[in-house]
Protein backbone atom coordinates (compact mmCIF):
# COMPACT_ATOMS: atom_id res chain seq x y z
CA UNK A 1 0.00 0.00 0.00
CA UNK A 2 1.18 3.44 -1.40
CA UNK A 3 2.73 5.50 2.32
CA UNK A 4 -0.25 8.47 3.17
CA UNK A 5 1.65 11.80 2.19
CA UNK A 6 1.29 14.38 5.18
CA UNK A 7 1.11 17.84 4.16
CA UNK A 8 1.19 20.90 6.78
CA UNK A 9 -0.88 23.77 5.20
CA UNK A 10 -0.60 26.99 6.91
CA UNK A 11 -3.53 29.65 7.20
CA UNK A 12 -6.03 26.57 6.28
CA UNK A 13 -9.11 28.71 8.00
CA UNK A 14 -10.66 29.69 5.10
CA UNK A 15 -9.74 30.62 1.23
CA UNK A 16 -7.23 29.01 -0.75
CA UNK A 17 -6.01 26.94 2.73
CA UNK A 18 -9.27 25.74 3.74
CA UNK A 19 -9.64 24.60 -0.29
CA UNK A 20 -6.45 23.15 -0.40
CA UNK A 21 -6.82 21.30 2.77
CA UNK A 22 -10.02 19.92 1.50
CA UNK A 23 -9.02 19.24 -2.29
CA UNK A 24 -5.98 17.09 -0.40
CA UNK A 25 -7.73 15.18 2.43
CA UNK A 26 -10.00 14.13 -0.60
CA UNK A 27 -6.77 12.92 -2.26
CA UNK A 28 -5.72 10.50 0.60
CA UNK A 29 -3.28 13.03 1.83
CA UNK A 30 -2.64 13.40 5.65
CA UNK A 31 -3.86 17.42 6.32
CA UNK A 32 -1.94 19.49 9.19
CA UNK A 33 -4.30 22.18 9.19
CA UNK A 34 -2.43 25.13 10.80
CA UNK A 35 -4.10 28.09 12.15
CA UNK A 36 -4.67 30.65 14.63
CA UNK A 37 -8.28 29.28 15.77
CA UNK A 38 -8.07 25.98 14.94
CA UNK A 39 -11.76 25.17 17.28
CA UNK A 40 -13.35 26.59 14.57
CA UNK A 41 -11.26 25.85 11.50
CA UNK A 42 -10.97 21.95 11.83
CA UNK A 43 -14.93 21.50 12.62
CA UNK A 44 -15.28 23.76 9.21
CA UNK A 45 -12.79 21.44 7.37
CA UNK A 46 -14.67 18.41 8.76
CA UNK A 47 -17.95 19.57 7.87
CA UNK A 48 -16.55 20.15 4.34
CA UNK A 49 -14.56 16.93 4.46
CA UNK A 50 -16.94 14.47 6.16
CA UNK A 51 -14.07 13.88 8.47
CA UNK A 52 -14.91 12.19 11.62
CA UNK A 53 -13.52 13.96 14.88
CA UNK A 54 -10.81 11.15 15.33
CA UNK A 55 -9.92 11.03 11.93
CA UNK A 56 -6.04 10.90 12.40
CA UNK A 57 -5.80 12.34 8.41
CA UNK A 58 -7.03 15.63 9.51
CA UNK A 59 -5.74 17.25 12.64
CA UNK A 60 -5.53 20.97 13.32
CA UNK A 61 -2.43 22.91 15.06
CA UNK A 62 -2.69 26.49 16.09
CA UNK A 63 -0.35 28.70 14.98
CA UNK A 64 0.07 32.35 14.75
CA UNK A 65 2.99 33.75 12.41
CA UNK A 66 3.17 36.82 14.69
CA UNK A 67 4.36 35.00 17.78
CA UNK A 68 7.33 33.08 17.68
CA UNK A 69 6.12 31.16 20.76
CA UNK A 70 3.18 30.08 18.56
CA UNK A 71 5.47 29.15 15.86
CA UNK A 72 7.91 27.10 17.99
CA UNK A 73 5.01 25.14 20.04
CA UNK A 74 3.32 24.61 16.19
CA UNK A 75 6.73 23.05 14.94
CA UNK A 76 6.63 20.60 17.77
CA UNK A 77 3.35 20.01 17.88
CA UNK A 78 3.39 18.79 14.14
CA UNK A 79 6.59 16.92 14.33
CA UNK A 80 4.91 15.12 17.53
CA UNK A 81 1.83 14.18 15.27
CA UNK A 82 3.25 13.42 11.93
CA UNK A 83 7.38 13.30 12.15
CA UNK A 84 8.63 14.85 9.19
CA UNK A 85 5.95 16.49 6.68
CA UNK A 86 5.93 15.67 3.18
CA UNK A 87 5.20 18.82 2.60
CA UNK A 88 4.64 22.42 4.17
CA UNK A 89 2.82 24.95 1.90
CA UNK A 90 3.35 28.52 3.67
CA UNK A 91 -0.24 29.58 2.51
CA UNK A 92 -1.07 32.05 5.46
CA UNK A 93 -1.32 36.12 4.58
CA UNK A 94 -2.25 39.22 4.64
CA UNK A 95 -2.97 41.98 2.73
CA UNK A 96 -3.57 45.99 2.89
CA UNK A 97 -3.71 48.71 0.50
CA UNK A 98 -2.64 52.18 0.80
CA UNK A 99 0.63 54.29 -0.62
CA UNK A 100 4.12 53.36 0.47
CA UNK A 101 3.60 57.18 1.73
CA UNK A 102 0.39 56.21 3.57
CA UNK A 103 1.41 53.18 4.76
CA UNK A 104 2.60 52.98 8.70
CA UNK A 105 5.79 51.05 10.43
CA UNK A 106 3.56 48.67 12.26
CA UNK A 107 1.95 47.65 8.80
CA UNK A 108 5.72 46.24 7.37
CA UNK A 109 6.12 44.75 10.56
CA UNK A 110 3.10 42.53 10.57
CA UNK A 111 3.22 42.02 6.80
CA UNK A 112 7.01 40.87 6.79
CA UNK A 113 6.14 38.55 10.27
CA UNK A 114 3.37 37.05 8.52
CA UNK A 115 4.87 36.73 5.09
CA UNK A 116 8.67 35.86 5.58
CA UNK A 117 10.08 35.83 9.00
CA UNK A 118 7.22 34.10 10.49
CA UNK A 119 7.48 31.75 7.80
CA UNK A 120 11.25 31.08 7.87
CA UNK A 121 10.92 30.43 11.40
CA UNK A 122 8.54 27.61 11.06
CA UNK A 123 10.87 26.07 8.24
CA UNK A 124 13.73 26.44 10.37
CA UNK A 125 11.86 24.69 13.23
CA UNK A 126 11.02 21.47 11.12
CA UNK A 127 14.04 21.02 8.82
CA UNK A 128 16.17 19.04 10.99
CA UNK A 129 13.01 16.23 10.72
CA UNK A 130 13.00 17.17 7.16
CA UNK A 131 16.94 16.45 6.14
CA UNK A 132 16.52 13.70 8.59
CA UNK A 133 13.55 11.75 6.04
CA UNK A 134 15.74 12.90 3.44
CA UNK A 135 12.86 14.79 1.04
CA UNK A 136 10.11 16.95 1.34
CA UNK A 137 8.50 19.73 -0.78
CA UNK A 138 8.52 23.36 0.95
CA UNK A 139 5.70 25.53 -1.61
CA UNK A 140 5.46 29.34 -0.91
CA UNK A 141 2.53 30.82 -2.03
CA UNK A 142 3.44 33.79 -3.69
CA UNK A 143 1.51 36.72 -5.77
CA UNK A 144 1.80 38.84 -8.57
CA UNK A 145 3.32 41.35 -6.06
CA UNK A 146 5.96 38.82 -5.55
CA UNK A 147 6.62 39.19 -9.36
CA UNK A 148 7.08 42.82 -9.80
CA UNK A 149 6.10 45.59 -7.08
CA UNK A 150 2.48 46.50 -7.42
CA UNK A 151 1.17 50.13 -6.59
CA UNK A 152 -1.09 50.55 -3.38
CA UNK A 153 0.33 47.08 -2.32
CA UNK A 154 3.74 48.24 -1.70
CA UNK A 155 4.43 45.98 1.59
CA UNK A 156 2.52 43.15 0.52
CA UNK A 157 4.64 43.29 -2.64
CA UNK A 158 8.04 43.72 -0.49
CA UNK A 159 6.76 40.49 1.49
CA UNK A 160 6.28 38.41 -1.37
CA UNK A 161 8.99 39.18 -3.06
CA UNK A 162 11.36 38.80 0.09
CA UNK A 163 9.33 35.60 0.26
CA UNK A 164 10.54 34.12 -3.13
CA UNK A 165 14.14 35.57 -3.00
CA UNK A 166 14.00 33.65 0.74
CA UNK A 167 12.70 29.93 -1.42
CA UNK A 168 15.30 30.71 -4.13
CA UNK A 169 18.30 30.95 -1.51
CA UNK A 170 16.86 27.70 0.57
CA UNK A 171 16.65 25.86 -2.57
CA UNK A 172 19.94 25.50 -3.23
CA UNK A 173 20.75 24.87 0.44
CA UNK A 174 18.63 22.41 1.21
CA UNK A 175 18.56 20.86 -2.39
CA UNK A 176 21.79 18.34 -1.37
CA UNK A 177 19.53 16.86 1.24
CA UNK A 178 16.46 15.55 -1.40
CA UNK A 179 14.89 18.60 0.08
CA UNK A 180 13.10 20.91 -2.78
CA UNK A 181 11.10 24.24 -3.21
CA UNK A 182 8.20 25.70 -5.56
CA UNK A 183 7.44 29.21 -5.23
CA UNK A 184 3.23 28.88 -6.48
CA UNK A 185 2.68 32.56 -8.29
CA UNK A 186 -1.35 32.53 -7.56
CA UNK A 187 -3.59 34.92 -10.16
CA UNK A 188 -6.72 35.96 -8.47
CA UNK A 189 -8.89 33.99 -6.49
CA UNK A 190 -12.37 35.43 -4.77
CA UNK A 191 -11.20 35.35 -1.17
CA UNK A 192 -10.92 38.19 1.83
CA UNK A 193 -7.36 38.91 0.75
CA UNK A 194 -8.29 40.79 -2.55
CA UNK A 195 -11.75 42.47 -0.77
CA UNK A 196 -10.43 45.55 0.86
CA UNK A 197 -14.31 45.78 1.96
CA UNK A 198 -13.46 42.52 3.96
CA UNK A 199 -13.57 42.84 7.79
CA UNK A 200 -10.08 43.38 9.11
CA UNK A 201 -8.59 44.53 5.91
CA UNK A 202 -6.07 47.66 7.04
CA UNK A 203 -6.99 50.31 4.63
CA UNK A 204 -4.65 53.17 4.80
CA UNK A 205 -5.72 55.43 2.23
CA UNK A 206 -6.35 58.73 2.56
CA UNK A 207 -8.94 59.55 0.20
CA UNK A 208 -8.61 63.66 0.02
CA UNK A 209 -4.70 63.02 0.17
CA UNK A 210 -2.36 64.02 -2.52
CA UNK A 211 -2.89 60.33 -3.77
CA UNK A 212 -6.89 60.78 -4.23
CA UNK A 213 -6.75 61.09 -8.06
CA UNK A 214 -4.82 57.78 -7.94
CA UNK A 215 -6.99 55.99 -5.16
CA UNK A 216 -10.01 56.53 -7.16
CA UNK A 217 -9.14 55.25 -10.44
CA UNK A 218 -7.89 52.20 -8.95
CA UNK A 219 -10.54 51.82 -6.47
CA UNK A 220 -12.85 51.41 -9.76
CA UNK A 221 -10.44 49.01 -11.70
CA UNK A 222 -9.80 47.26 -9.07
CA UNK A 223 -13.46 46.47 -8.10
CA UNK A 224 -14.06 45.95 -11.79
CA UNK A 225 -11.15 43.39 -11.37
CA UNK A 226 -12.90 41.39 -8.42
CA UNK A 227 -15.32 40.22 -10.79
CA UNK A 228 -13.16 37.96 -12.59
CA UNK A 229 -11.51 36.83 -9.51
CA UNK A 230 -11.93 32.91 -9.63
CA UNK A 231 -12.82 30.33 -7.01
CA UNK A 232 -10.58 29.16 -4.31
CA UNK A 233 -11.54 25.66 -5.61
CA UNK A 234 -9.58 26.83 -9.20
CA UNK A 235 -5.91 27.55 -6.90
CA UNK A 236 -6.10 23.89 -5.95
CA UNK A 237 -4.95 22.64 -9.23
CA UNK A 238 -2.17 24.44 -9.10
CA UNK A 239 -0.88 23.82 -5.87
CA UNK A 240 -1.54 19.57 -6.10
CA UNK A 241 0.96 20.32 -9.26
CA UNK A 242 3.16 22.11 -6.60
CA UNK A 243 3.87 19.23 -4.43
CA UNK A 244 4.48 16.43 -7.40
CA UNK A 245 7.36 18.53 -8.61
CA UNK A 246 10.80 17.21 -8.14
CA UNK A 247 13.09 19.20 -9.15
CA UNK A 248 15.22 21.54 -6.66
CA UNK A 249 13.76 24.94 -7.22
CA UNK A 250 10.39 25.13 -8.82
CA UNK A 251 8.53 28.50 -10.20
CA UNK A 252 4.97 28.02 -11.00
CA UNK A 253 1.93 29.57 -11.92
CA UNK A 254 -1.58 28.99 -10.52
CA UNK A 255 -4.27 30.29 -13.02
CA UNK A 256 -4.43 31.99 -16.34
CA UNK A 257 -3.48 35.59 -15.19
CA UNK A 258 -0.40 35.15 -13.23
CA UNK A 259 0.91 33.05 -16.02
CA UNK A 260 0.34 35.90 -18.44
CA UNK A 261 2.03 38.02 -15.68
CA UNK A 262 4.89 35.34 -15.40
CA UNK A 263 5.73 35.74 -19.22
CA UNK A 264 5.55 39.46 -19.55
CA UNK A 265 7.87 39.88 -16.70
CA UNK A 266 10.51 37.82 -18.70
CA UNK A 267 10.29 39.03 -22.36
CA UNK A 268 9.41 42.56 -21.62
CA UNK A 269 11.83 44.78 -20.18
CA UNK A 270 11.08 46.79 -16.70
CA UNK A 271 10.55 49.72 -18.47
CA UNK A 272 7.50 48.41 -20.41
CA UNK A 273 6.18 46.13 -17.56
CA UNK A 274 6.00 50.08 -15.22
CA UNK A 275 4.17 51.76 -18.20
CA UNK A 276 1.95 48.45 -18.41
CA UNK A 277 1.20 48.47 -14.83
CA UNK A 278 0.73 52.46 -14.51
CA UNK A 279 -1.99 51.93 -17.66
CA UNK A 280 -3.57 49.16 -16.51
CA UNK A 281 -4.17 50.77 -12.98
CA UNK A 282 -5.21 54.31 -14.88
CA UNK A 283 -2.04 56.18 -12.97
CA UNK A 284 -1.02 59.25 -14.47
CA UNK A 285 2.06 59.57 -16.58
CA UNK A 286 5.19 60.89 -14.82
CA UNK A 287 4.68 64.22 -13.85
CA UNK A 288 1.18 64.30 -14.06
CA UNK A 289 0.52 65.46 -10.68
CA UNK A 290 3.20 67.96 -10.38
CA UNK A 291 1.57 71.47 -9.13
CA UNK A 292 2.68 72.84 -12.23
CA UNK A 293 1.72 70.50 -14.44
CA UNK A 294 -0.33 71.93 -17.36
CA UNK A 295 -4.25 71.43 -17.36
CA UNK A 296 -6.09 69.58 -19.97
CA UNK A 297 -8.03 72.16 -22.48
CA UNK A 298 -11.74 71.50 -22.31
CA UNK A 299 -11.98 69.33 -25.34
CA UNK A 300 -9.35 66.94 -23.63
CA UNK A 301 -11.37 66.60 -20.61
CA UNK A 302 -14.47 65.62 -22.68
CA UNK A 303 -12.39 63.17 -24.70
CA UNK A 304 -10.70 61.65 -21.48
CA UNK A 305 -13.95 61.30 -19.94
CA UNK A 306 -15.57 59.17 -23.12
CA UNK A 307 -12.12 56.97 -22.50
CA UNK A 308 -12.83 56.50 -19.64
CA UNK A 309 -16.53 55.12 -20.12
CA UNK A 310 -15.53 52.84 -22.57
CA UNK A 311 -15.50 49.35 -20.16
CA UNK A 312 -12.08 48.46 -18.79
CA UNK A 313 -11.35 45.35 -20.78
CA UNK A 314 -11.44 47.54 -23.69
CA UNK A 315 -9.63 49.94 -22.50
CA UNK A 316 -7.16 48.14 -21.16
CA UNK A 317 -6.64 46.62 -24.68
CA UNK A 318 -6.30 49.89 -25.86
CA UNK A 319 -3.84 50.49 -23.39
CA UNK A 320 -1.46 47.86 -23.93
CA UNK A 321 -1.83 48.14 -28.02
CA UNK A 322 -0.84 51.72 -27.24
CA UNK A 323 2.37 50.35 -25.32
CA UNK A 324 3.31 48.75 -28.11
CA UNK A 325 2.55 51.45 -30.69
CA UNK A 326 4.32 53.89 -28.54
CA UNK A 327 8.21 53.73 -29.43
CA UNK A 328 7.26 54.74 -32.78
CA UNK A 329 5.14 57.87 -32.03
CA UNK A 330 7.55 60.77 -32.06
CA UNK A 331 9.25 59.11 -35.34
CA UNK A 332 5.92 58.62 -37.61
CA UNK A 333 2.89 60.14 -36.67
CA UNK A 334 -0.40 57.71 -37.78
CA UNK A 335 -3.80 56.82 -37.09
CA UNK A 336 -2.19 54.49 -34.19
CA UNK A 337 -0.35 57.36 -33.06
CA UNK A 338 -3.41 58.82 -32.42
CA UNK A 339 -4.26 55.82 -30.93
CA UNK A 340 -1.73 55.89 -28.13
CA UNK A 341 -2.19 59.65 -27.42
CA UNK A 342 -5.48 59.39 -26.65
CA UNK A 343 -4.55 56.42 -24.39
CA UNK A 344 -1.91 58.84 -22.58
CA UNK A 345 -4.22 61.36 -22.24
CA UNK A 346 -6.70 59.17 -20.49
CA UNK A 347 -4.00 58.10 -18.35
CA UNK A 348 -2.78 61.55 -17.39
CA UNK A 349 -6.18 61.91 -16.55
CA UNK A 350 -6.16 58.55 -14.20
N1 LIG B 1 -6.72 35.28 -3.17
C1 LIG B 1 -5.89 35.75 -4.08
O1 LIG B 1 -6.30 36.29 -5.11
C2 LIG B 1 -4.41 35.62 -3.88
C3 LIG B 1 -3.59 36.04 -4.95
C4 LIG B 1 -2.21 35.91 -4.82
C5 LIG B 1 -1.68 35.36 -3.66
N2 LIG B 1 -2.51 34.97 -2.64
C6 LIG B 1 -1.88 34.43 -1.44
O2 LIG B 1 -2.56 33.25 -1.07
C7 LIG B 1 -2.44 33.06 0.32
C8 LIG B 1 -3.79 32.75 0.93
O3 LIG B 1 -4.60 33.90 0.81
P1 LIG B 1 -6.19 33.82 0.73
O4 LIG B 1 -6.54 34.37 -0.58
O5 LIG B 1 -6.66 32.49 1.10
O6 LIG B 1 -6.56 34.90 1.85
P2 LIG B 1 -7.58 34.84 3.07
O7 LIG B 1 -8.85 34.21 2.65
O8 LIG B 1 -7.61 36.20 3.60
O9 LIG B 1 -6.88 33.86 4.11
C9 LIG B 1 -5.71 34.23 4.77
C10 LIG B 1 -5.32 33.13 5.72
O10 LIG B 1 -4.09 33.48 6.37
C11 LIG B 1 -4.28 33.33 7.75
N3 LIG B 1 -3.43 34.21 8.54
C12 LIG B 1 -3.34 35.56 8.48
N4 LIG B 1 -2.47 36.01 9.40
C13 LIG B 1 -2.00 34.92 10.04
C14 LIG B 1 -1.09 34.73 11.10
N5 LIG B 1 -0.48 35.77 11.72
N6 LIG B 1 -0.82 33.48 11.52
C15 LIG B 1 -1.43 32.43 10.94
N7 LIG B 1 -2.32 32.53 9.94
C16 LIG B 1 -2.61 33.77 9.51
C17 LIG B 1 -5.75 33.64 7.99
O11 LIG B 1 -6.13 33.15 9.25
P3 LIG B 1 -7.35 33.78 10.12
O12 LIG B 1 -8.59 33.12 9.62
O13 LIG B 1 -7.00 33.41 11.52
O14 LIG B 1 -7.33 35.25 9.89
C18 LIG B 1 -6.36 32.90 6.82
O15 LIG B 1 -6.45 31.54 7.07
C19 LIG B 1 -1.79 34.33 0.88
O16 LIG B 1 -0.41 34.10 1.07
C20 LIG B 1 -1.99 35.33 -0.23
O17 LIG B 1 -1.01 36.32 -0.23
C21 LIG B 1 -3.86 35.09 -2.73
Amino acid sequence: MAEVRTVVITGASRGLGFASAVRLYNEGWRVVAAMRSPDQGVALLRDATGADHDDGRLVGVRLDLMNEESIAAAAEQIEALVGAPHALVHNAGIASIGMSEELDRDLWSSMLATHLTGPVALTKALLPVMRAAGRGRIVLVSSAGGVRGQPGIAAYSAAKGALERWGESMATEISPFGLGVTVLVAGAYDTDIIDDRAPGYPDYRIWDGPYSPIHHTMDVRGHFAMRFARPPTAFTDGLVKALNDRAPFRRRSAGPDAAMLMVFNRVLPSAAMHHMARAVMGIPRHGALRSDAPQLTTPQRLMVRAMGSLPPPVMNRLIVLATWLAPNRSSSPSAANGLGQQAQRTERQG
